[in-house]
């Protein structure tokens, strides 16, 4: 079976064709275009820049990948008025993206796939539909099923496929309950998966998420957007060295009796403290020691929180598998913590597949079909900034 899958949620534009047989996944084609630089000056995502920059970069990322699994070959099409106009009204303000697609349906073969998916929540509503739409014109055009797919549960599936070879996967055998940890820009979420398919949130950020928080402290010490890697590789360069700050910033709701957590309160922390040192140290931003110092004891006080949360919710659960998504998943010293300080198996996401992409949307689409999910396509499918698993 072989899928298409879209993603646009954030600030990457991802499309992937992918075949399944049995449990396991090839990767015939893939192409990703990270909009990291457009919005490092903005210091986190601009949703009106996400959506042009993922509409400009779709159809041709789409020929890419096309082109890589060998589906790409020209032949004259017509395609009717009325086909026209649908793709039209879905893009009534992009003449540019309609002639594209119009091109690509009009001058090369209908692809030889079975199933187009896209992410259709969450994330930032307009970024979302570029990708909504555009899978709803290539399946309407191609007279392909259509089926949305919840990014979370992309990030989850992620964890479930082992890498075998450079563009192969085989599907994991673990045991369930399996608890997932998902850790993103936009989500801090334990979810329970009691068997395949079945998901129950029992935790989650009630203020910012664990990479929003590494985003904002990371901005907080000048560095640039996305921080999450840049905090890490800081920390990793002061614990190498030793360097221990002299405060201890809060672990906020590490002793609750749910499996919330909450990092607003941690950042704000960090902020103060850079405002007072700075009354002190006026060049505190330029000097790196103080800066891997702080960033440090910044991620060791937000993974403390989360490992603690998985340890007891793993405990009282029973659980036997901890899955592991998301772009914090990326994080070393979260592995090692977990590796660390938990007892049953945990599967880890390849780094490529921590942060978005499109590969994980098409894997949730095909373990989905290949766990018997009963599954209308949906021609008129909507984006939903706010989808829940
Ligand atoms: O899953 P993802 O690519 O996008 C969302 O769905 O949000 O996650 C992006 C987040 C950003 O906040 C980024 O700073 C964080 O993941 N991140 C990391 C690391 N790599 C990416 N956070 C900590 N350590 C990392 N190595
Ligand atoms: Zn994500």
């Amino acid at each position: 079976m072989k899928i298409l899958s879209i993603e646009t949620s954030c600030d990457e534009t991802g499309v992937t064709i992918l075949e399944g047989i049995g449990d396991r996944i090839t990767i015939l084609g893939n192409a990703l275009a990270s909009q990291i630089e457009l919005h490092a000056q903005y210091g986190g995502v601009f949703p009106a820049l996400a959506k042009r920059a993922h509409a400009e970069k779709i159809i041709p990322l789409l020929k890419e990948a096309l082109s890589a699994a060998n589906l790409l070959r020209v032949s004259a099409r017509e395609i009717s008025t009325a086909d026209s106009a649908y793709i039209q009204e879905l893009f009534p303000h992009d003449e540019a993206l309609v002639g594209k697609i119009i091109d690509i349906a009009s001058h090369y073969e209908i692809p030889a796939i079975d199933y187009v998916a896209v992410t259709s929540g969450p994330g930032l509503e307009p970024a979302l539909w570029v990708g909504v739409n555009t899978a709803r014109a290539l399946a309407h055009l191609w007279s392909k099923p259509l089926y949305p797919i919840n990014h979370m549960e992309g990030h989850v599936v992620s964890a479930l496929f082992k890498q075998t070879g450079e563009k192969t996967y085989s599907l994991e055998e673990f045991e369930y309950p399996a608890l997932s940890l998902l850790v993103s820009g936009g989500h801090t979420e334990l979810v329970l998966i009691d068997s395949p398919l079945s998901y129950k949130k029992i935790g989650a950020t009630r203020d910012d998420a664990v990479g929003e928080a590494f985003d904002k402290v990371a901005r907080i010490l000048g560095l640039p957007y996305p921080g999450g890697p840049k905090i890490s590789a800081l920390a990793l360069d002061a614990r190498r060295q030793s360097q221990d700050a002299d405060i201890t910033f809060p672990r906020p709701m590490l002793h609750s009796q749910d499996y919330d957590f909450s990092y607003s309160g941690l950042k704000t922390a960090v902020l103060y403290y850079v405002r007072d040192l700075a009354k002190e140290h006026p060049n505190i931003l330029k000097n790196v020691k103080m800066i891997s110092t702080i960033a440090r004891e910044f991620e060791e006080a937000a993974i403390e929180v989360l490992v603690t949360k998985t340890k007891k919710a793993i405990e009282e659960y029973n659980v036997q598998t901890l899955l592991v998504g998301g772009g914090v998943a990326a994080n070393t010293y979260l592995r090692e913590q977990l590796s660390e300080k938990i007892s049953v198996p945990i599967l880890f996401p390849t780094r490529e597949l921590s942060t978005d992409n499109s590969i994980m949307i098409g894997m949730a689409l095909y373990y989905q079909l290949s766990h018997g999910k009963e599954k209308s396509a949906l021609e008129n499918l909507e984006a939903d900034g706010n989808l829940s698993l």
